[in-house]
């Protein structure tokens, strides 16, 4: 399924699998996947933005209704697609196994921040007076910032591995 907030097209994870992969065809998927958590990441960035006085309420409701499954499954496609396909390929070398598990916190850390945000998106889609713009601009900046931190960094470690192993090209 895909979904739209502020005029982008987004994934909520369910990418179509192939019964054949090719090998790069995971890299392929996850270079979609951070495509679309980056497209949240603007769309947050823009809520964020639009903080105290020009803040469209039904954006927030729909940000809220998806962030949470949106960002659970397309790490659960990581996780499956990806790397256990870099897993089984380098299954001999402990430091590959290590940089998964890592990668795995991280996932495990922006999907708790996602559903601490999915309250407080809710609740400025309501018009709940209570909420303190500066503490929801704090929230939305701190977890846009750890999305694109954390692609920036599992972009750059998955090319070094295939670059030391297969010589191959980036993801
Ligand atoms: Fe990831």
């Amino acid at each position: 399924m895909r979904v739209k907030i502020n005029g982008r097209t987004l994934s909520n994870g369910a990418r179509p699998t192939a019964s054949r992969e090719p090998p790069v065809e995971p890299l392929a998927w996850l270079a979609g996947a951070h495509h679309d958590q980056l497209a949240l990441c603007d769309s947050l960035e823009a809520i964020a933005d639009s903080l105290p006085g020009e803040i469209n309420r039904e954006t927030c409701a729909y940000a809220a209704k998806v962030i949470g499954p949106m960002m659970r499954d397309l790490h659960a496609g990581e996780e499956q697609r990806v790397f256990a396909w870099i897993e089984h390929r380098f299954a001999d070398d402990a430091s590959v196994h290590a940089l998964l598990e890592r990668l795995k916190y991280e996932h495990c850390e922006d999907e708790c921040f996602a559903e601490e945000l999915t309250e407080m998106l809710d609740r400025l889609g309501a018009a709940d007076r209570t909420v303190n713009a500066e503490t929801a601009g704090y929230m939305l900046r701190g977890f846009f910032t750890s999305v694109r931190r954390h692609i920036s960094f599992e972009k750059e470690c998955l090319r070094g591995i295939l670059v030391q192993h297969l010589g191959g090209k980036p993801a």
